[in-house]
């Protein structure tokens, strides 16, 4: 099958926080191997922006280490490193103050033609800052991009403010916000999946889907980002951006087009039909210690902190589509295995025609995000050979690697694909300043409501499925969750 790579028109591409972890971990990484793929042009530059004094060469020496560092040895290529890290220059800002935006401008003066993005990899609280400034020195203009990372607040309030400082000075359609589940090569599959076969969306509703299970667990823990998480814990970090995303994209009609508001008008409707959840529909869990491994308190450096490192909820949306289907999902940090993977549940066939065949299982669709990205549909089957008619559940396999070019290769990353869509004005893979106030609105009564009982959440074993409460949350209802790490 042929690849195309279309390159983008020439950029000026501005990272704040250019030293920072996720800059040298994916921001350059991705960056490098659109360079690779030939998708960036040679008149394009990179502007590292950073706070420390340094010279364009030690920056490029770092980012040089970098890339050996978070490459894949196969990936690596001498001579096409060196001509990427010619685009790169470094400027020092300290972007809470003056200096240093008249050389950023000057630099970029230089080339007045090529379409700029701006891409603030800082905290929330520089955001409306470096947008003022990049605005009074007349550096950001009417067609330039603006990219923001998570977390876009902490409440509904915090990121209406957010939202309003931004569009002093851009406009909605120049805005960026970065979720990055939605830059991931099967997230778009599932769109695709639903959107362009006529076999799925027929059955894509109440009469025939019994429920559906999201689940993105890590084996990781927080060790090292404690400071953040301990605030945020797994519903803020987890559920109210990716989770509810995936979420959306499952339950959303089929929008007219497929362009940036098209589908996100279907996605906020979505989130505006979620039922409030109660606390019967909901645990929350935090990992303990064992021999081997620090408990969560203990890598959050808090020993009483309540924050949950795992949540688990029921929840339903309220419209013809969904009425009565319950949604569930969990995410959890130090558990089975590294898995994000989405379930649909299909009803069980109304009559057993087979009643000494053995018992009718349903179907399911497999829908997996990471590893091993790919679409999965259990299917029954009469057991192959021999000796009389028994049923047997077997996987027709869609592993996304394999089908499409017939060897493995590496799927792009999900930062490779949003970083070019900057370039290319598409918004398509972005939330909206109204869908993440209203994924805040939905979520801030729950972490309100634990704030008042204060409740503890459950303890759980590293290594596990999460707390046993969680399980009971299917379990009441005659459902289990698919096992982690299957
Ligand atoms: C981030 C969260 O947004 O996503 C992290 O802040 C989490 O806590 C990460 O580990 C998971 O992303 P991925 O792509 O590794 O599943």
């Amino acid at each position: 099958m042929m690849r195309y790579v279309i390159p983008v028109e020439p950029f000026d591409f501005v990272i704040f926080g250019a030293t920072g972890d996720l800059a040298r971990r994916k921001i350059f990484p991705s960056l490098f191997r659109r360079w690779k793929a030939g998708q960036i042009q040679a008149d394009s530059r990179i502007f590292a922006i950073g706070r420390r004094r340094m010279q364009p060469d030690a920056f490029r020496t770092m980012i040089g280490d970098a890339l050996r560092d978070f490459l894949q040895a196969e990936e690596w290529e001498e001579e096409a490193l060196n001509e990427f890290l010619q685009l790169i220059d470094f400027v020092r800002i300290d972007v809470a103050g003056e200096d240093g935006w008249p050389d950023l401008q000057a630099k970029i003066e230089d080339n007045a033609k090529s379409v700029r993005a701006f891409y603030l990899s800082v905290g929330p609280e520089l955001f409306g800052p470096i947008a003022k400034s990049l605005s009074i020195h007349g550096i950001a203009l009417p067609d330039s991009r603006i990219v923001i990372e998570k977390p876009f607040g902490h409440d509904v309030v915090s990121a209406r403010e957010l939202n309003a400082q931004l569009s002093m000075y851009f406009d909605e359609k120049q805005i960026y916000r970065i979720d990055h589940y939605l830059g991931k090569e099967t997230v778009q599959n599932l769109m695709a999946l639903r959107f362009s076969n006529a076999l799925f969306e027929p059955l894509w509703n109440a009469h025939h889907i019994d429920h559906v299970q999201i689940t993105v667990a890590e084996s990781i823990g927080v060790k090292g980002r404690g400071g953040y998480y301990d605030q945020a814990g797994a519903l803020r970090d987890m559920v109210q951006n990716h989770i509810m995303q995936l979420l959306c994209l499952i339950a959303m009609e089929p929008p007219s087009r497929f362009d940036p508001d098209s589908v996100r008008d279907e996605k906020l409707k979505v989130i505006r039909s979620l039922d409030p959840i109660d606390d019967s529909q909901i645990v929350r869990g935090q990992y303990r210690g064992d021999d081997h491994t620090p408990s969560y308190q203990e890598d959050a450096g808090n020993e009483t902190s309540k924050t949950e490192s795992f949540v688990a909820l029921k929840v339903g949306i309220s419209n013809w589509r969904w009425a009565g289907v319950p949604f569930y999902l969990r995410t959890g940090k130090r558990l089975r295995a590294q898995v994000s993977e989405i379930e649909v549940h299909f009803k069980e066939p109304p009559h057993n025609i087979f009643q000494n065949a053995g018992v009718l299982k349903s179907n399911t669709l497999i829908i997996r995000l990471q590893p091993d990205e790919g679409i999965t549909l259990n299917m029954t089957i009469k057991q192959p050979g021999q000796g009389g008619l028994r049923l047997t559940q077997v996987p027709l396999d869609m592993t996304f690697a394999e089908v499409i070019d017939g060897h493995a290769r590496r799927m792009a990353d999900a930062y490779e694909r949003l970083i070019m869509d900057v370039m290319r004005g598409d918004q398509t893979l972005f939330m909206r300043g109204d869908e993440v106030e209203a994924a805040w609105m939905w979520i801030d009564p729950i972490i309100e409501a634990w704030g008042k009982n204060q409740s503890a959440p459950y303890i759980y074993d590293s290594g596990g499925s999460g707390p046993e409460a969680s399980l009971a949350l299917m379990h009441r209802d005659n459902r289990q969750w698919r096992e982690i790490g299957l």
